[in-house]
């Protein structure tokens, strides 16, 4: 049977360059960093080569790059650690209703400590308005969490345009950019942002590996205790092939960011079109501001967990909006907060493209799909009871 792979969102095939250059640092490179000896000083070499790879990508220095285990490390080192350090300047944070859950959760954690926290709401494509951002700021707002493109719907924020507004307050912004870095251009200066989260598995990297970009002078509270790796910041011996990974990712991504999105996008346009011929299928989120990658819909009349069973059984990766991964039946928070029903964010459906996905993917996703839309259809007693009426 065929295999097709479009939830590249979730996570993406490690790049068979990035895996060549992680072996070496596993054996016989394998050092601790913090040793003196040439063991340790290769791997030490190592890091400090990739943190210069990762900054030069996102116009950063390398001494404001901090490694952690991932995007959710990187988010929550971002939003608590900046709450604690700044808690003496006043405890408000401003961040989204469609935020991951790395962000959503490490904010309400602080709520339960005592800071406050105003969600903003998003318009029917999933965007935040900047007046709604400038209009929340008060005296004592500490920070501004807000992603730069959504990981259901992959919807871009006006990012640069939040950036002037919080640095006209004085008021620092972190940026969740684990869905757009590597894929869109990502310039900490031209997003003026000061704190922005990234994740290796996201761009071919391993999984496990994340960054956090830190604009100095922006520095947030460790939240971790240990050693004095990653200035204090993130303590433990270093994921040395992680990072080498990591900075392999990024530098493959730069190289061919505009090969892949030309690439990606054709694909992307050609399945959207395809898909949205089937009655009442309709696509969530911007239709241009949106990531090269994402393709978002609801189908009508049908659960998005049984259109992700029937596709896996014809060989299709691909996930939904509807349930998260706590086993709750609850619809996404995303679409409900773009005011879709439940009935629609229950119906919908995500399938993100990779550089790997070819033509015959597509035509094979298209042949598929409305089958399998119909044979839902025709079991749901939603659509048969609108059949009768008519
Ligand atoms: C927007 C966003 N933020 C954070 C994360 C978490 O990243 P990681 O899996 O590296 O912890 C993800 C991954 O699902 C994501 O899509």
């Amino acid at each position: 049977m065929r295999s097709v792979y479009l939830d590249h969102a979730a996570t993406t095939p490690v790049h068979p360059e990035v895996i060549a250059a992680m072996l070496r640092y596993f054996n016989p490179l394998y050092g601790n960093a913090s040793s003196v000896h040439s063991f340790g000083r290769d791997a030490r070499m190592a890091i400090d080569n990739a943190r210069e790879i990762v900054a030069k990508a996102m116009g950063a220095q390398p001494n404001e790059i901090f490694f952690t285990s991932g995007g959710t490390e990187s988010d929550n080192i971002a939003i608590i650690g900046t709450a604690l350090a700044r808690q003496a300047k006043g405890r408000h944070i401003i961040t989204t209703a469609i935020e991951h859950h790395a962000v959503l959760n490490a904010c309400a954690y602080l709520e339960k400590q005592g800071f406050e926290v105003t969600y903003l709401p998003v318009d029917a494509y999933g965007l935040v308005n900047p007046s709604d951002v400038n209009a929340a700021i008060r005296p004592d707002t500490i920070l501004i969490s807000i992603g730069h493109a959504n990981n259901e719907v992959g919807t871009i924020q006006p990012l640069a345009e939040i950036g002037a507004i919080a640095k006209a307050h004085k008021v620092l912004l972190h940026t969740d950019a684990v869905q757009s870095f590597g894929s869109i251009p990502v310039d900490v200066n031209d997003l003026q942002v000061d704190l922005l989260s990234l994740s290796g598995h996201k761009i071919y990297g391993p999984k496990g590996i994340g960054a956090l970009y830190v604009r100095r002078g922006a520095r947030p509270q460790a939240i971790q205790f240990g050693g004095g790796q990653e200035r204090k910041l993130r303590p433990g011996t270093e994921n040395v092939p992680g990072i080498v990974g990591l900075a392999k990712a990024v530098e493959l991504a730069m190289q061919e960011r505009e090969e892949r999105n030309e690439h990606i996008s054709r694909l992307r346009d050609k399945l959207i079109a395809g898909l949205l011929t089937v009655p009442e299928v309709t696509l969530n989120g911007h239709p241009e501001q949106r990531l090269p990658g994402n393709v978002n819909i609801s189908v009508k009349y049908v659960e998005g967990e049984s259109l992700i069973l029937s596709l896996d059984l014809k060989g299709i990766a691909v996930s939904s909006g509807s349930a998260c991964t706590s086993g709750s039946l609850d619809p996404s928070h995303v679409l409900t907060a773009m005011g879709l029903s439940h009935e629609e964010a229950h119906g919908s459906l995500r399938l993100t493209l990779g550089r790997d996905n070819t033509e015959a993917d597509i035509d094979y996703v298209l042949e598929v799909f409305p089958e399998i839309v119909d044979r839902l259809r025709a079991m749901s007693p939603l659509y048969n009871k609108l059949d009768r009426e008519e």
